[in-house]
């Protein structure tokens, strides 16, 4: 067997952690990240008939029966990840029409994935009918995003064109938008249901006050992804209270769906 600590899919998952807790998106355990695996990719570094332990996920997702997910813990420090890959992350593979998640490595100290598993798996159903290729979901509280949902209003298309107003990047980045849920509870059932409702149409959904979650085929493309909503929502801080002279029009922003070859969101620009 090889060191699990080696593979290509830990080092970019701890990568990843670390430049989030850097960039201030992961206070204290806040923020989650799961990443589906094939079995090709783990089977070099893991005993695949050794599962250490069985965890009750409290809801099904079917489609997601035999898959492996690499995914942070419950009450874990992303700043602590790097120190101590094998309590912070753990590996599981879903069974049971995954009602039971078999651990197969990691949460040494017995802790479980994160609370948010439910919103995480079944946002992978979701984004897995849009874009088979899709194998990230990553949650994070970045903090002009969350204050955005202080002071904006959160209906989606206004939302989305603030943000895309922001940055010549933006609509670039994220075509499909942004999606908004309400304030809810959250690491529940209900919250998770909404989500994935919500991922059906963007690899974007703000939870208003608490924070965003992003899908992606990698961790590069879905960090990337957060970071330039958040550059949007950080303009959109910096400027909201003062007279705004300029913006990006809707017809500059058709000349960038041509040049960058994305179609916007139906019916969100003039
Ligand atoms: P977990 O520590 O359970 O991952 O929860 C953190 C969080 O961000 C809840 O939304
Ligand atoms: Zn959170």
């Amino acid at each position: 067997m090889k060191d699990i600590l080696t593979a290509p899919f830990m080092v970019e998952m701890i990568r990843t952690l670390t430049n989030m807790y850097a960039h201030g998106w992961d206070e204290r355990n806040g923020g989650n990240v799961s990443l589906m695996l094939d079995e090709s990719d783990v089977k070099d570094y893991l005993d695949l008939n050794a599962a250490k332990r069985q965890i009750p996920t409290g809801f099904a997702a079917p489609e997601l029966e035999g898959r492996y997910f690499l995914v942070t813990g419950t009450g874990k420090y992303f700043k602590n990840v790097q120190y101590a890959p094998a309590i912070n992350l753990g590996v599981v593979r879903l069974r049971d029409q995954g009602r039971q998640a078999e651990l197969l490595w990691g949460f040494e100290d017995g802790g479980s994935f994160t609370s948010e598993f439910p919103a995480h798996m079944m946002s992978h159903v979701a984004r897995l009918k849009v874009n088979p290729e899709n194998r990230v979901i990553m949650h994070c509280h970045p903090a002009n995003l969350l204050a955005m949902t202080y002071v904006h209003d959160l209906n989606e298309k206004a939302f989305t064109r603030t943000l895309w107003q922001m940055c010549t990047e933006c609509i670039v980045v994220f075509p499909d938008g942004v999606n908004v849920l309400p304030w809810m509870l959250c690491g529940t059932n209900e919250i998770g249901i909404a989500t994935a409702e919500k991922m059906r149409t963007a690899r974007l959904v703000v939870w208003a006050q608490h924070g965003i979650y992003g899908a992606g085929k990698d961790l590069d493309e879905t960090f990337g992804l957060i970071e330039t909503a958040e550059k949007g929502a950080e303009i959109y801080m910096k400027i909201a209270h003062l007279p705004r002279l300029n913006t990006i029009t809707d017809e500059q922003m058709h000349l960038l769906e041509k040049r960058f070859n994305v179609t916007a969101r139906e019916g969100y620009l003039d």
